[in-house]
């Protein structure tokens, strides 16, 4: 039977990094996935996790199945934590959150349950978008559409473009936005916009799916939700998927939410009920120890004020890499001007760099970047800057 299968492509983000693993040169530097890295270069457990982690062990008395909704508790947190204590004043049966495997299963699961409680809708991204996107939707067989995104020549949302492409979208059918620190440009919209958004949304009846990976990397915890909570506040219905991977530092353990606003709390019940027979039939329920692990932090205020300090510094740090990185590409080359790195938000940098620059970067440096040109600038130390840099003028 095996002999009929066709080996698949290695994948265009973790396929790097299975390749950085391989590469014998002691100077490689992997700039691809999405991960946070320390002055040390190392992606540390957070401090706050890691004594949550302990009273975890102490208290915890049963591997028990979770519903398939997950922890309440932390079900209700990361509602708070979305969209403030007061819920930005939403009638509380109108909103249902559930627990999922990281930001890809809430995605996935949403995916699941387009298909099988919204037929035929199909599901618009922005172009460029997160790899990760189309193949989630297309495992979930949704059909897909672009919309225009970003403007390579100033490094900013092409707003108009934008907003002229969603209004020719059909009535009825799913926009993806990412709720901050887009993925991979790094270019965000202005609240402004958002509310431009929300007006346009309403009035072509079209559903907002937020993917919302970073939230409190780019400029705080209250400025990164300001789209989601925008749009929550003046739409009947909004998806709302989360990751905890990044500012919880949480990635390997798959630590997300789906969140569901409905109309009416009848509308949310019956929504909730699909989204549960979706998730019984892909993962039954979702592993405890990331949720367990958030909910505790969230809620005691030692661990959420540890959590917020080290969310901070990580944040902090991301920008003083961007300066040093435009700064020292600037320096050593004239060719472009690399200001607009300290424009972008959160991990990446959508560095212009064409696939073919890309692939001598790999081949002839060991530096590991996405296709599309994106650079992790969280994967880097201050004392690869200057190598890097070098190595990224010599290929222009
Ligand atoms: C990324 O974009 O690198 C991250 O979201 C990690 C991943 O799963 O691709």
């Amino acid at each position: 039977m095996f002999q009929s299968v066709s080996a698949a492509p290695p994948d265009p983000i973790l396929g790097l990094t299975e390749a950085y693993r391989l590469d014998p040169n002691p100077q490689k530097v992997n700039l691809s996935v999405g991960q946070y890295k320390n002055a040390a270069g190392e992606t540390p457990a957070l401090n706050c996790v890691k004594q949550a982690e302990q009273r975890l062990l102490q208290e915890e008395t049963s591997k028990g199945y979770l519903p398939i909704e997950g922890l309440a508790q932390y079900n209700q947190n990361v509602q708070a934590l979305l969209l403030g204590n007061d819920r930005q004043g939403l009638e509380p049966g109108r909103l249902a959150t559930i627990q999922t495997p990281g930001g890809t299963g809430a995605l996935r699961v949403t995916g699941d349950f387009v298909r099988q409680a919204l037929p035929g809708k199909r599901i618009w991204l922005s172009e460029p978008t997160w790899p990760n996107h189309p193949s989630i939707f297309a495992a979930a067989e949704i059909e897909m559409e672009t919309y225009p995104y970003f403007d390579a020549e100033s490094g900013s949302v092409d707003f108009d473009s934008m907003t002229r492409a969603l209004e020719a979208i059909p009535a009825g059918e799913i926009v993806l936005f990412h709720a901050c620190c887009h993925n991979p440009t790094g270019a965000d919209l202005a609240t402004d916009q958002w509310r431009c958004l929300a007006d346009l949304l309403k009035d072509k009846d079209l559903l907002p799916l937020v993917d919302f990976a970073y939230h409190g990397f780019g400029s705080g915890l209250d400025d990164d939700a300001v789209g989601a909570r925008v749009l929550c506040r003046e739409l009947d219905e909004v998806l709302i998927c989360s990751s905890f991977s990044k500012n919880f530092g949480l990635y390997r353990e798959r630590t997300g939410a789906l969140t569901v606003l409905g109309k009416s709390p009848a509308e949310t019940a019956a929504v909730l009920s699909r989204i549960k027979r979706a998730v019984r039939s892909n993962y039954s329920n979702p592993p405890s120890h990331g949720g367990a692990v958030v909910a505790m932090i969230l809620e005691d205020i030692q661990l959420r004020g540890m959590w917020e300090k080290e969310l901070a510094e990580m944040r902090d740090r991301i920008k003083k890499l961007r300066t040093l990185l435009a700064e020292t590409m600037n320096r050593l080359q004239n060719k472009h001007d690399f200001g607009f790195i300290n424009q972008q938000r959160g991990m990446f940098s959508f560095s212009g760099l064409a696939p073919d620059q890309v692939d001598r970067l790999r081949e002839e440096h060991s530096i590991y970047i996405v296709r599309n040109g994106r650079i992790n600038v969280a994967g880097l130390k201050e004392a690869n800057v200057e190598p890097v840099c070098q190595a990224i003028a010599s290929v222009l």
